[in-house]
């Protein structure tokens, strides 16, 4: 896909995790989240993204985890994209909010069972004395819901951020990379490119 510097940056970004998917690459809509405690702290972890929600990038994740609660708490975050082997990292910056009940709900009954059956079971970030504890709670959460459909757990449910910034940053020769910056105006975007 070529980049087109006067283009819409969210669907360039959009096109962009197509051609990784299309590549064949793994985990091609993966992308690292970084959040910020009350108290100033930075964490870091990887969370898939799942399409463009009322202007914002979706995730989907427990919200009474680690992520969930610094969000709650701090809802400034920011993404980073990363594909080496198309020479491309994108970063984004900009303010989450939870996405709606029905919103989350839709995502939540097209996941495998398995995957639904986890998100009651693993109460996130939080310690265990190991597998086997984890594995009794999905046995248990596998016989509560036999026979049924299994609903989206209150604790479980996305987030969107709502960009300030995106960058597309493209690897170059010598280290003379471009970085192409969309920073928000009002209903626009002000375009700049930064030194590498
Ligand atoms: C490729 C990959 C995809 C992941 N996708 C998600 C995801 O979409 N949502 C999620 O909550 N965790 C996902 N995880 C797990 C997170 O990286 C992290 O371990 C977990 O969410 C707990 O983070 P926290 O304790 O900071 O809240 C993924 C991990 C990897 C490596």
């Amino acid at each position: 896909m070529n980049f087109d510097f006067s283009a819409d940056p969210f669907q360039q970004l959009d096109g962009f995790v197509k051609e990784a998917a299309e590549r064949g690459l793994k985990d091609p809509n993966a992308m690292a989240l970084a959040t910020v405690s009350e108290d100033g702290k930075p964490s870091v972890r990887i969370v898939l993204y799942k399409g463009l929600i009322r202007g914002g990038f979706s995730f989907y994740t427990n919200y009474e985890g680690r992520k969930g609660r610094e969000l709650a708490g701090n809802p400034f975050a920011s993404l980073c994209f990363f594909w080496p082997t198309m020479d491309l990292q994108i970063r984004v910056e900009g303010k989450t909010a939870p996405l709606t009940r029905a919103e989350s709900e839709a995502y939540f009954k097209t996941r495998p069972r398995l995957s639904q059956i986890g998100a009651w079971a693993s109460h996130q970030s939080e310690t265990i004395s190991g597998t086997d504890e984890l594995q009794a709670q999905v046995d248990e959460v596998d016989k509560r819901f036999q026979g049924q459909d299994i609903p989206c757990p209150p604790h479980w449910g996305g987030f969107h951020l709502i960009p300030s910034a995106i960058e597309f940053w493209f690897n170059r020769n010598g280290r003379l990379h471009e970085r192409f910056c969309f920073l928000r105006e009002g209903n626009d975007w002000k375009r700049l490119m930064k030194s590498p």
